[in-house]
Parts: structure tokens; sequence; C-alpha cells
């Protein structure tokens, strides 16, 4: 009990939360819905099957509980939070291309269904659907910090190309990847919720941090998913990090804790490609012996631990509860 007050974000769970803003994303949902409306029907096709494909659809409900913090009774904040699924829904098209994933959502990729040029353009059309959009919002604040996450991410994904097959990365670098193609557009989220909901500078840029440090911790969490899912709840290939050549925090940590013989062993084999099923399980066999997806987990927590201090100077409220429940289901969740 904390100033006298019921500890009852603990008893909230993610369900609770998807159910008392049931309402809110239906209209996310139904503002998904309205704009697909491209001139080319192939163009709403392939959107639409990632788009109706589900997806947790974390960026938008970010966007609402931020706007709601201060009291804000939801309208244009469930617009935008559209406008940011769409600009998810396209880097993830492009980043199916990038990673050559053939299963998304538990459904076969664009690109698998399509081919790469198909899901590279639908990406391209969904992105600047979604800034003409945000464009109408008219608010400065709004289109600089989309703008900039939009930038961010793209760099974050180029870093992460320059870095393939580069396993002795410091964790420091790896870091700023995820900062950068991860972190941005959730810090994004977040901020312009809070902007839309009247929230001081001061209090937007704590929003901003808050969501940097989730998306860090959701993007450590899905690394680790990578190597320890439940294939069917996952809805992507498992191991795809590591048969692809990305190199995520739980390879991090096993190169740094494996003999020197071991070591070079599997700096070569993801170096030449060579990284067979066997070795995968082989790899994931030592990352549970070596702790290092115990670690990877750690850290995802720490993010969420330093993430919620951001929001200390807001007052209780249910969005404020329920942004705690849905950091802790960032780490915690099983897709
Ligand atoms: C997947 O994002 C890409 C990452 C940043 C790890 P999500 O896990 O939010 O994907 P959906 O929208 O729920 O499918
Ligand atoms: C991609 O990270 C993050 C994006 C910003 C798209 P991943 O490559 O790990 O995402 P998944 O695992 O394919 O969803
Ligand atoms: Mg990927
Ligand atoms: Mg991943």
């Amino acid at each position: 009990m904390a100033n006298g007050q019921p500890a009852i974000q603990s008893l909230l769970t993610i369900d609770d939360v998807w159910e008392i803003y049931s309402r809110d994303i239906e209209e996310i949902e139904s503002h998904i819905r309205r704009n697909l409306d491209s001139q080319a029907p192939c163009s709403n096709e392939i959107a639409a099957h990632i788009l109706d494909g589900g997806g947790k659809r974390i960026r938008p409900l970010l966007v609402d509980l931020c706007a709601r913090l201060t009291g804000y009774l939801p309208k244009e904040d469930l617009v935008l939070g559209s406008l940011i699924e769409f600009i998810h829904t396209a880097t993830l098209l492009h980043d199916d291309v990038l990673d050559e994933a053939v299963l998304r959502r538990g459904q076969p990729t664009a690109r698998h269904i399509w081919g790469n040029r198909a899901s590279i353009l639908v990406g391209d059309y969904l992105y600047s659907r979604a800034m003409q959009h945000i464009a109408a919002f008219e608010n400065h604040d709004i289109n600089a910090t989309i703008a900039t996450a939009c930038r961010k991410m793209a760099e974050g994904e180029i870093l992460q190309l320059c870095a393939n097959r580069r396993p002795l990365m410091p964790e420091s670098e790896y870091i700023r990847i995820v900062e950068y193609k991860t972190g941005a557009l959730v810090a994004a989220a977040c901020k312009v919720g809070g902007i839309l909901g009247g929230t001081s500078p001061i209090q937007r840029e704590e929003l901003y941090q808050f969501g940097l440090s989730l998306g860090i911790a959701f993007q450590l969490a899905d690394d680790h998913l990578d190597y320890t899912a439940d294939n069917k709840t996952l809805g992507k290939t498992l191991g795809q990090d590591l048969m692809h050549g990305t190199v995520t925090l739980p390879l991090i940590h096993l190169l740094q804790r494996l003999t020197e013989k071991d070591r070079q062993r599997l700096i070569a084999s993801i170096e030449t490609e060579a990284v067979t099923e066997h070795d995968l399980l082989q790899i994931t066999d030592h990352m549970h012996q070596h702790g290092s997806l115990h670690y990877t987990r750690d850290r995802s927590q720490e993010y969420i631990d330093a993430a919620l201090l951001n929001l200390h100077s807001f007052d209780d409220s249910t969005a404020k509860r329920a942004l705690t429940v849905v950091a802790d289901y960032m780490v915690h969740r099983d897709q």
C-alpha cells in the first residue's frame, strides 16, 4: 500500500487492460480500416493482409494511455494511434524483406506471397499515407516527433544491416541499434499521446524517455523470444535472428562466456553463413547453460524499471496503472 492507496495495479492484468480500453481499440481498428483507401486496390489487399493478421496494437494503446494520463478523453489520439500503427506496419513489411522472413503474425509474410517488390512498395505507401494524415494535425511538435522517429528507425535498420554477421559487437553498440530501430517509435507514440493530452513540455520529455526505455525492453524481450518462444504462439519463425546472422543480446552475452575454441568456432560459422538447424539447437542450449537468456530477460526488466521512474510526476489514474501493466507485459509476453 502506498500513500494509503491500495496497490490496484497489482490486481490488473493485461487482459483487464484490453477489456477496459476495448472501445478505444475498436475505434483504432475502424480508423485503420478507413485509411485503407489506396487507388491501387492491390495495395489495400496487401496492407489488409498484414493489418488483419492480428498484431498486439501496443503502440496505439500507448498513445491512448499517455493521452489519457492527464484526463484527456479519447478522440484524436485514436486517429493518431492508428497512423502510428500504419508506420509500424510499414516497418514490418520492410523488415520482413530484410530478414527474408516467411512468417508474420502466424501467417505467410506479404513478401512470401506477393514478393519483395510489392512488400517494399506497400510499406512505402503506408508510411507516406500516415505522414500525410499526420501533417493534417497541423501540430509542429507531433510532426517533428514522428518524423524524427521514422528517420531513426531507418537508421537503426541500416546499422543492423551493416552489423550483419559481425558477431563481435559490444553490448553498447547493440543497445544503440535497438534504441533506434524499435525504441524511437515507441518513445514517439508515448510523447505524441502526451502532446494531445496537453501535458507540460517536461512531462512530454518524461513520456518520451518512458517510451524509449519501454521500447528497448520490448526489443530485448523479442530477441529473447526468438530463441525461446513457442513457435505457434509467436507467429514468427524461431531462431530467425541467428540463422540470418542478426546479432542480438543473447548471442553477444554467450560469446563472452564461451571458451576461446568454442567462441572462434561459433564466430566462424556466423561469419560464413554456416549455421545449421542442429547448431541452432546447440547454441540455444549453450545460451541456457551460460545464463545468456536470463541475462537478456534481466536487462529487459531493468529497462522497464527505468521506464517507470518517468511516470512519477503523473497523478494516480486508471491510465497510469494500465501503463504499468502494459510495461510489465512488454517483458513477460509470449508473443
Ligand atoms: C514486432 O513488433 C517488431 C519489434 C519491434 C520487435 P510487435 O511485437 O509489436 O508486432 P505486432 O504488431 O504485435 O505483430
Ligand atoms: C525489427 O526487429 C524491429 C522493427 C523496427 C521492424 P526484428 O527483426 O527483431 O522484428 P521481428 O522479430 O522480425 O518482428
Ligand atoms: Mg525481423
Ligand atoms: Mg525479432
